[in-house]
Order: structure tokens, then sequence, then C-alpha cells
């Protein structure tokens, strides 16, 4: 890993265009240290995980195995659905962790942000995908933890972070996972 450029490969948990999560992987870009370079890694076009599938494995199964390996860390960004994850989000990790024995999703580094408009932060969402993410062997970033309410009084029409201390909050995150990531690297001088 090239630590003066870390590719951050960045999981959306919801699918509409409008999304808080959404808007809130296109803030980060402003909130994150400039090496961290954050893409979103897209999850909507990926059939449902079919074990049947694997003999002629569908090419957005293919295409996104191959962009999460490509990645040198993972963000998850997600909203709860009925106290879990959506659906899509569960998919794609499913899509990622087979076949048995190649999952992508192994020894990656990542963090974790959930929200919500509500005042709960999508705790539940957040600790589903913790649940699923600990069996991939991938490392999360234990704290700080980032649930996020409000979500829906949160950023202005530039996708900016508008409430100074939910700012503050997501760079000090930021600045944490990069310590996090730099943890997984192996005998690279220090920037
Ligand atoms: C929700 N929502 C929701 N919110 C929450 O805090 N806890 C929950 O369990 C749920 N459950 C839930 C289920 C389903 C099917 C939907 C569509 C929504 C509300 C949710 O937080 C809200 O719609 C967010 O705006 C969704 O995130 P995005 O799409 O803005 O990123």
């Amino acid at each position: 890993m090239d630590k003066s450029s870390i590719e951050v490969g960045v999981l959306v948990g919801s699918l509409r265009k409008a999304s808080f999560s959404r808007r809130m992987a296109m803030a980060l870009h402003h909130l994150a240290p400039p090496h961290l370079r954050l893409s979103v890694i897209e999850i909507g076009a990926m059939p449902l995980y079919n074990q049947d599938d694997e003999a002629a494995a569908p090419a957005a199964w293919t295409a996104f195995r191959d962009e999460i390996k490509g990645a040198d860390a993972l963000l998850f960004i997600t909203p709860e659905y009925n106290r879990s994850i959506p659906s899509a989000l569960k998919n794609a990790i499913d899509v990622g962790s087979r076949p048995k024995g190649s999952s992508v999703w192994n020894g990656k580094p990542a963090a974790v942000i959930s929200l919500s408009p509500g005042v709960i932060g999508a705790f539940g969402a957040n600790h589903h995908l913790r649940q699923c993410l600990m069996c991939l062997n991938v490392a999360t970033m234990p704290a700080p933890e980032a649930y996020i309410g409000g979500a829906d009084k949160l950023f202005d029409a530039a996708d900016d972070v508008v409430v100074p201390a939910t700012r503050d909050f997501l760079s000090q995150f930021m600045q944490a996972f990069d310590r996090w990531i730099d943890r997984f690297v192996p005998a690279v001088p220090s920037r």
C-alpha cells in the first residue's frame, strides 16, 4: 500500500438517489485527510446471491469482487432498515464472501458510520453490520463509534455538513480511521 494515497472503497447501504447515506459519502470528501481517496463501490446492480450461480458468476458479482480486492480499506455508510442493515448491503457482503476460501473481505481494515433521521443513529444497523464483518475477518475500527442522528437536517445543497459539532466529529472520526488503517500497513515509513 502506498501511504501517500490510500484507496478507500465506500459502501453505501441505501440505493435511493437522495440518500442521506450517499450524501454523507460526498460530505466526507471534504472532511477526510486528503491522502484517503474515497470512491463509492456500487452495490445496487448485483443479482441476489445464489450459490447455484457460482459456476458462471454474474459479471456484476465479479466486478464487485474485483473492486473490493483493489481497495486498501473500506468505509461502510449505512442507514437502518427495521433495526438491521438494508438487504442490498447484506447481499453485497454475501457476494464478496464467496466462493468459500476466496472471500474478498479477508483482512481489510474498515470503519462503519450509521445514520438515521431519528435520534438513535441507526445503532442496530451499525452493530448487525459489525457482527457480519467480524466473521469475515474484516478489521473494523472499534472506536470512535459513529451513530449519526438527525440525518435529515445535516446537509446543505452542496452536501456539506452544516452542523458544526457533527462536522468536527466526522473530521476526527476520519483521522482516527486513517490511524487505524495505518496499523495494517506493514513496514512502510511513516508520513
Ligand atoms: C427505515 N427507516 C428506519 N430508521 C431507523 O432509524 N430505524 C429503522 O429500523 C428504520 N427502518 C426502516 C425500514 C425501511 C424499509 C425504510 C425504507 C426505512 C427510516 C430510514 O432511516 C430513513 O428512510 C433513511 O432516510 C434511510 O436512509 P437513506 O436512504 O436516507 O440513506
